[in-house]
Protein backbone atom coordinates (compact mmCIF):
# COMPACT_ATOMS: atom_id res chain seq x y z
CA UNK A 1 0.00 0.00 0.00
CA UNK A 2 1.47 3.72 -0.91
CA UNK A 3 -0.42 5.16 2.07
CA UNK A 4 0.01 4.48 5.99
CA UNK A 5 -1.97 2.01 7.86
CA UNK A 6 -3.44 2.93 11.12
CA UNK A 7 -3.40 0.04 13.95
CA UNK A 8 -5.52 1.07 17.20
CA UNK A 9 -4.30 -1.04 20.13
CA UNK A 10 -1.16 -1.50 18.59
CA UNK A 11 1.03 -1.77 21.83
CA UNK A 12 -1.44 -4.84 22.91
CA UNK A 13 -0.63 -8.17 22.39
CA UNK A 14 -2.17 -8.87 19.35
CA UNK A 15 -1.73 -5.45 17.82
CA UNK A 16 2.07 -5.24 18.38
CA UNK A 17 2.08 -8.55 16.38
CA UNK A 18 0.48 -7.29 13.56
CA UNK A 19 2.43 -3.49 13.92
CA UNK A 20 5.79 -5.97 13.30
CA UNK A 21 3.82 -8.22 10.52
CA UNK A 22 3.04 -4.93 8.44
CA UNK A 23 6.59 -3.15 8.93
CA UNK A 24 8.01 -6.87 7.67
CA UNK A 25 6.23 -5.98 4.51
CA UNK A 26 7.75 -2.25 4.36
CA UNK A 27 4.31 -0.51 5.02
CA UNK A 28 4.07 2.44 6.80
CA UNK A 29 2.33 2.28 10.28
CA UNK A 30 0.87 4.25 12.66
CA UNK A 31 0.39 3.00 16.34
CA UNK A 32 -2.75 4.52 17.90
CA UNK A 33 -2.95 4.11 22.15
CA UNK A 34 -3.23 6.23 25.32
CA UNK A 35 1.02 5.22 26.70
CA UNK A 36 3.44 6.50 25.84
CA UNK A 37 5.90 4.26 27.70
CA UNK A 38 3.71 1.41 26.59
CA UNK A 39 4.99 2.06 22.86
CA UNK A 40 8.32 2.96 23.83
CA UNK A 41 8.43 -1.04 25.46
CA UNK A 42 6.56 -2.88 22.83
CA UNK A 43 6.98 -0.81 19.41
CA UNK A 44 10.30 -1.32 16.99
CA UNK A 45 11.40 2.24 16.01
CA UNK A 46 10.33 1.80 12.25
CA UNK A 47 6.17 2.35 14.08
CA UNK A 48 5.26 5.68 14.16
CA UNK A 49 3.86 5.87 17.35
CA UNK A 50 0.56 8.67 18.12
CA UNK A 51 -1.20 9.52 21.42
CA UNK A 52 -4.79 9.06 20.86
CA UNK A 53 -8.18 7.40 22.56
CA UNK A 54 -10.84 5.82 20.47
CA UNK A 55 -13.25 7.33 23.33
CA UNK A 56 -11.53 10.92 22.21
CA UNK A 57 -13.08 11.29 18.50
CA UNK A 58 -10.86 14.57 18.05
CA UNK A 59 -7.24 12.89 19.23
CA UNK A 60 -8.19 10.23 16.01
CA UNK A 61 -7.83 13.13 13.41
CA UNK A 62 -3.96 13.80 13.19
CA UNK A 63 -3.08 9.99 13.13
CA UNK A 64 -5.90 8.82 10.79
CA UNK A 65 -5.11 12.12 8.14
CA UNK A 66 -3.98 9.77 5.57
CA UNK A 67 -4.38 6.49 6.37
CA UNK A 68 -5.88 3.88 4.09
CA UNK A 69 -6.58 1.52 6.74
CA UNK A 70 -7.50 0.50 10.11
CA UNK A 71 -6.59 -2.48 12.18
CA UNK A 72 -8.68 -2.02 15.37
CA UNK A 73 -7.68 -4.63 18.41
CA UNK A 74 -8.87 -2.47 21.22
CA UNK A 75 -9.69 -3.90 24.61
CA UNK A 76 -12.47 -2.85 27.00
CA UNK A 77 -12.78 -2.69 30.34
CA UNK A 78 -15.09 -4.79 32.33
CA UNK A 79 -16.86 -2.15 34.61
CA UNK A 80 -20.09 -0.78 32.89
CA UNK A 81 -19.94 2.54 34.65
CA UNK A 82 -16.35 2.61 34.39
CA UNK A 83 -14.23 5.06 32.05
CA UNK A 84 -13.06 2.21 29.97
CA UNK A 85 -16.88 0.47 29.86
CA UNK A 86 -17.42 -1.79 26.56
CA UNK A 87 -19.85 0.91 25.18
CA UNK A 88 -17.32 3.65 25.34
CA UNK A 89 -14.73 1.22 23.66
CA UNK A 90 -16.55 -1.15 21.43
CA UNK A 91 -19.08 1.08 20.16
CA UNK A 92 -18.43 4.78 20.97
CA UNK A 93 -15.12 4.00 20.12
CA UNK A 94 -15.64 1.94 16.70
CA UNK A 95 -17.88 4.65 15.19
CA UNK A 96 -15.67 7.62 16.68
CA UNK A 97 -12.56 5.51 14.81
CA UNK A 98 -15.07 4.96 11.64
CA UNK A 99 -16.17 8.80 11.38
CA UNK A 100 -12.47 9.85 11.67
CA UNK A 101 -11.05 7.38 9.22
CA UNK A 102 -13.96 8.41 6.62
CA UNK A 103 -13.13 11.71 7.16
CA UNK A 104 -9.39 11.98 6.93
CA UNK A 105 -8.35 8.96 5.16
CA UNK A 106 -6.50 9.13 1.97
CA UNK A 107 -8.35 8.40 -1.51
CA UNK A 108 -10.23 5.64 -2.54
CA UNK A 109 -12.21 3.22 -0.62
CA UNK A 110 -10.52 2.78 3.26
CA UNK A 111 -10.56 -0.90 4.77
CA UNK A 112 -11.77 -1.43 8.44
CA UNK A 113 -10.13 -4.85 10.33
CA UNK A 114 -12.14 -5.15 13.72
CA UNK A 115 -10.69 -7.61 16.23
CA UNK A 116 -14.12 -8.70 18.07
CA UNK A 117 -14.83 -11.99 19.79
CA UNK A 118 -16.81 -15.25 19.48
CA UNK A 119 -19.83 -15.46 21.67
CA UNK A 120 -20.54 -12.06 20.31
CA UNK A 121 -24.31 -13.08 18.91
CA UNK A 122 -25.03 -14.91 22.70
CA UNK A 123 -26.27 -12.53 24.90
CA UNK A 124 -27.07 -15.12 27.39
CA UNK A 125 -23.19 -16.13 27.26
CA UNK A 126 -21.95 -15.57 30.73
CA UNK A 127 -18.90 -12.65 28.81
CA UNK A 128 -21.87 -10.60 28.72
CA UNK A 129 -22.19 -10.42 32.40
CA UNK A 130 -19.46 -7.80 32.14
CA UNK A 131 -20.66 -4.88 31.26
CA UNK A 132 -22.72 -5.89 28.57
CA UNK A 133 -19.52 -6.57 26.31
CA UNK A 134 -20.71 -8.87 23.78
CA UNK A 135 -23.66 -6.60 22.85
CA UNK A 136 -21.95 -3.87 22.77
CA UNK A 137 -19.14 -5.66 20.68
CA UNK A 138 -21.96 -6.39 18.00
CA UNK A 139 -22.90 -3.17 17.74
CA UNK A 140 -19.46 -1.90 16.86
CA UNK A 141 -19.30 -4.77 14.50
CA UNK A 142 -22.67 -3.47 13.01
CA UNK A 143 -21.32 -0.10 12.73
CA UNK A 144 -18.62 -1.65 10.70
CA UNK A 145 -20.72 -3.74 8.49
CA UNK A 146 -22.89 -0.63 7.68
CA UNK A 147 -20.18 1.68 7.29
CA UNK A 148 -19.68 1.41 3.31
CA UNK A 149 -16.16 0.41 3.74
CA UNK A 150 -14.69 -2.64 2.76
CA UNK A 151 -13.98 -4.51 6.02
CA UNK A 152 -12.87 -7.79 8.07
CA UNK A 153 -14.60 -8.60 11.39
CA UNK A 154 -12.61 -11.47 12.85
CA UNK A 155 -14.05 -13.30 15.56
CA UNK A 156 -11.19 -15.56 18.01
CA UNK A 157 -11.43 -17.93 20.22
CA UNK A 158 -9.40 -17.53 23.84
CA UNK A 159 -6.17 -16.15 23.08
CA UNK A 160 -3.45 -18.00 23.97
CA UNK A 161 0.38 -17.73 22.26
CA UNK A 162 1.38 -20.20 19.60
CA UNK A 163 3.70 -22.58 22.11
CA UNK A 164 0.88 -23.10 23.80
CA UNK A 165 -0.67 -25.04 20.86
CA UNK A 166 2.66 -26.04 19.34
CA UNK A 167 0.88 -29.33 17.52
CA UNK A 168 -2.25 -27.15 16.45
CA UNK A 169 -1.40 -25.26 13.59
CA UNK A 170 -4.28 -25.32 11.65
CA UNK A 171 -6.51 -22.34 11.44
CA UNK A 172 -10.30 -22.93 11.42
CA UNK A 173 -12.42 -20.03 9.95
CA UNK A 174 -15.91 -20.60 10.97
CA UNK A 175 -19.38 -18.75 10.81
CA UNK A 176 -22.46 -19.05 12.20
CA UNK A 177 -21.19 -18.33 15.87
CA UNK A 178 -21.78 -21.39 17.99
CA UNK A 179 -18.60 -23.30 18.76
CA UNK A 180 -15.60 -22.35 21.29
CA UNK A 181 -11.99 -22.99 21.07
CA UNK A 182 -8.45 -21.52 21.70
CA UNK A 183 -6.69 -19.25 18.95
CA UNK A 184 -3.04 -18.60 18.83
CA UNK A 185 -2.09 -14.30 19.07
CA UNK A 186 0.02 -15.24 16.02
CA UNK A 187 -2.44 -16.55 14.04
CA UNK A 188 -5.23 -13.75 14.91
CA UNK A 189 -2.44 -11.31 13.94
CA UNK A 190 -1.90 -12.90 10.63
CA UNK A 191 -5.60 -13.10 10.18
CA UNK A 192 -5.62 -9.15 10.21
CA UNK A 193 -2.89 -8.87 8.00
CA UNK A 194 -3.51 -11.02 5.51
CA UNK A 195 -7.37 -9.24 5.33
CA UNK A 196 -5.53 -6.36 4.21
CA UNK A 197 -4.60 -7.65 1.11
CA UNK A 198 -6.89 -11.07 0.35
CA UNK A 199 -9.69 -9.06 -2.18
CA UNK A 200 -11.77 -12.80 -1.02
CA UNK A 201 -11.33 -11.14 2.62
CA UNK A 202 -14.13 -8.09 1.98
CA UNK A 203 -17.41 -8.44 3.76
CA UNK A 204 -16.40 -11.15 5.74
CA UNK A 205 -17.22 -11.90 9.64
CA UNK A 206 -15.90 -15.48 10.63
CA UNK A 207 -14.59 -16.82 13.77
CA UNK A 208 -11.25 -18.75 14.37
CA UNK A 209 -10.03 -21.11 16.51
CA UNK A 210 -6.73 -23.38 16.26
CA UNK A 211 -6.93 -27.31 15.93
CA UNK A 212 -4.65 -30.18 14.77
CA UNK A 213 -2.47 -29.99 11.50
CA UNK A 214 -0.48 -27.95 9.22
CA UNK A 215 -0.70 -23.79 9.12
CA UNK A 216 -2.61 -22.55 6.18
CA UNK A 217 -0.68 -22.09 2.92
CA UNK A 218 -3.48 -19.69 0.85
CA UNK A 219 -5.28 -17.75 2.98
CA UNK A 220 -7.00 -16.30 0.07
CA UNK A 221 -8.28 -19.59 -0.16
CA UNK A 222 -9.09 -20.13 3.17
CA UNK A 223 -11.28 -16.83 2.85
CA UNK A 224 -12.93 -17.69 -0.16
CA UNK A 225 -14.34 -20.35 1.61
CA UNK A 226 -16.56 -18.47 3.34
CA UNK A 227 -19.89 -16.67 2.94
CA UNK A 228 -19.87 -12.86 2.88
CA UNK A 229 -21.89 -10.96 4.95
CA UNK A 230 -25.69 -10.10 4.23
CA UNK A 231 -27.04 -6.17 4.68
CA UNK A 232 -27.39 -5.72 8.44
CA UNK A 233 -29.47 -2.94 9.64
CA UNK A 234 -27.63 -0.52 12.46
CA UNK A 235 -28.62 -0.80 15.52
CA UNK A 236 -27.26 -0.56 18.89
CA UNK A 237 -28.44 -1.83 22.24
CA UNK A 238 -31.10 -0.02 24.25
N1 LIG B 1 -8.23 -12.38 25.79
C1 LIG B 1 -8.93 -13.19 25.00
O1 LIG B 1 -8.98 -14.42 25.19
C2 LIG B 1 -9.70 -12.60 23.84
C3 LIG B 1 -10.56 -13.43 23.11
C4 LIG B 1 -11.22 -12.88 22.00
C5 LIG B 1 -11.04 -11.56 21.64
N2 LIG B 1 -10.22 -10.77 22.39
C6 LIG B 1 -10.05 -9.36 21.95
O2 LIG B 1 -8.92 -9.28 21.08
C7 LIG B 1 -8.46 -7.91 21.04
C8 LIG B 1 -6.96 -7.87 21.23
O3 LIG B 1 -6.63 -8.44 22.50
P1 LIG B 1 -5.18 -8.23 23.15
O4 LIG B 1 -4.98 -9.33 24.12
O5 LIG B 1 -4.19 -7.96 22.07
O6 LIG B 1 -5.44 -6.88 23.98
P2 LIG B 1 -4.37 -6.06 24.86
O7 LIG B 1 -3.05 -6.72 24.86
O8 LIG B 1 -5.03 -5.76 26.17
O9 LIG B 1 -4.22 -4.70 24.02
C9 LIG B 1 -5.28 -3.82 23.93
C10 LIG B 1 -4.81 -2.53 23.29
O10 LIG B 1 -5.92 -1.60 23.31
C11 LIG B 1 -5.40 -0.31 23.60
N3 LIG B 1 -6.48 0.49 24.13
C12 LIG B 1 -7.29 0.22 25.19
N4 LIG B 1 -8.18 1.21 25.37
C13 LIG B 1 -7.92 2.13 24.38
C14 LIG B 1 -8.51 3.37 24.05
N5 LIG B 1 -9.54 3.89 24.75
N6 LIG B 1 -8.03 4.05 22.97
C15 LIG B 1 -6.99 3.55 22.25
N7 LIG B 1 -6.39 2.36 22.54
C16 LIG B 1 -6.84 1.68 23.60
C17 LIG B 1 -4.29 -0.61 24.62
O11 LIG B 1 -3.34 0.44 24.69
P3 LIG B 1 -3.38 1.57 25.85
O12 LIG B 1 -4.06 0.96 27.06
O13 LIG B 1 -1.97 1.95 26.07
O14 LIG B 1 -4.19 2.68 25.24
C18 LIG B 1 -3.65 -1.84 23.99
O15 LIG B 1 -2.70 -1.48 23.02
C19 LIG B 1 -9.24 -7.19 22.14
O16 LIG B 1 -10.35 -6.53 21.59
C20 LIG B 1 -9.72 -8.35 23.01
O17 LIG B 1 -10.84 -8.01 23.79
C21 LIG B 1 -9.55 -11.25 23.47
Amino acid sequence: MNTAIAVIGGTGRVGRIVTRKLLDRGESVRVIGRSTQRARRHLPPRAQFFLGDVRDPESLSAPLDGCSAVVYTVEPGTDPAGPDSPRSTLHAGVLNTLDALQRHSALGRAQFVLVSQRHVTRPEHPMNAYGRMLDWRLAGENAVRASGLDYTIIRPGWLTDRTELADDGRVHLEQGDRRDGYVALQDVAEACVQALYCPSAKGLTFEMRNGAGSPPGDWEDLFAGLSADEAVPLHAPA
